[in-house]
């Protein structure tokens, strides 16, 4: 083991952060008790639910499947909205820990309003989400780079806060160079990937049925299942952008070396969802400690030193 002891704390965008390991949002985050929680937890932010404008209660049940590959779900947004969250603010920050909000209007002018009452109720940073994949007759806006765009030129106008976009998964590189040029010329901040991969499907073959109730049985995809989709999206934003934003690598981080993992593709911090869900908060403490023994091992004294050390394979000609 190399000589350090490593911190695992990081800095985006100015804030500072005192474990580079968050909970992603979704995950625990819904009501004012599960807040505190992750308040008291080794989590390195609270990152709020998503909120909508009004209160959701969500997709019908079953909404949710964890399997040893990974998770599939149908959430649907469930969440107190934001006046509930926008107000709970001030008492989040005496844990003593950033918070970050998310936000995902519904209707005409929702981002605006409710990014303008989080950058009053004292946030640190907002995540604008462009890609949850459960709400009936609601597309991704993420995939569409023209409605994208002015979405984030409308938010930009509204916080001063370093806002961050949680993006879709992207296959093609078309996508990501889309998306890059609407993140750059709409003066986003950081880079939140990925999303559940939606509209997969799960199925019990001893009974022959699909896992969770709603849309049809499809839903979004998250731990395992994504992890390299996810370190794929993480690198290419990392080199598409030059390593010009912060990322906030999500996607199937169950142990310090995924997100050690997620580090070296070019992320800053990681989210966890799916394992949150799984283990609770305590899941923190171990990933923290995981983490810090793996920076070690590898002689990186932060999280920062290992960001995109990425090294190629040598190839030889066939
Ligand atoms: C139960 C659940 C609820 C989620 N809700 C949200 C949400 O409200 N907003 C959001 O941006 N992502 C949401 N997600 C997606 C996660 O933030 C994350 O991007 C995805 O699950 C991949 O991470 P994982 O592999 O650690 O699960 C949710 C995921 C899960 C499992």
């Amino acid at each position: 083991m190399a000589d350090i002891e490593a911190s695992i704390a990081t800095e985006i965008c100015g804030v500072k952060f005192p474990s580079a390991v968050f909970n992603a949002a979704g995950a625990k985050d819904v009501s004012l008790e599960d807040l505190d929680a992750l308040g008291q937890s080794e989590a390195g932010a609270i990152v709020i639910k998503t909120a909508t404008k009004e209160f959701r209660a969500g997709n019908d049940l079953p909404r949710w499947h964890a399997d040893g590959s990974g998770s599939l779900n149908s959430m649907g947004l469930p969440n107190l909205g934001y006046e509930r969250y926008a107000a709970a603010v001030p008492r989040l920050k005496e844990h003593g820990k950033p918070v970050i909000a998310s936000v995902s209007g519904i209707g005409e002018g929702d981002n605006e309003l409710m990014l303008a009452a989080y950058d009053k109720a004292g946030v640190d940073m907002v995540e604008v989400n462009l890609s949850c994949p459960n709400i009936a007759g609601k597309g991704q806006l993420g995939y569409d780079y023209a409605a994208s765009r002015k979405m984030l030129e409308n938010c930009r106008r509204v916080t001063k806060l370093p806002m961050g976009v949680k993006l879709p998964p992207y296959f093609d590189r078309s996508q990501f160079e889309e998306m890059a040029a609407v993140l750059t010329e709409t003066g986003a901040d950081f880079v939140v990937t990925i999303n559940s991969i939606g509209n997969a499907l799960v199925i019990d073959p001893e009974t022959e049925e699909k896992v969770i109730a709603p849309n049809g049985g499809l839903g979004g995809l998250g731990g395992g299942y994504v992890k390299p989709t996810a370190l794929g999206n993480v690198h290419m934003f990392d080199q598409i952008l030059g390593g010009k934003l912060p990322i906030i690598g999500v996607g199937g981080v169950a142990a310090g070396t995924d997100a050690f993992e997620h580090l070296l593709a070019g992320a800053s911090a990681v989210g966890v969802g799916t394992a949150l869900v799984n283990e609770g908060p305590a899941v923190f403490m171990r990933l923290n400690a995981e983490l810090r023994t793996v920076l070690e091992e590898h002689g990186y004294a932060e999280p920062a030193a290992a960001r995109g050390k990425l090294k190629d394979k040598p190839g030889t000609s066939a």
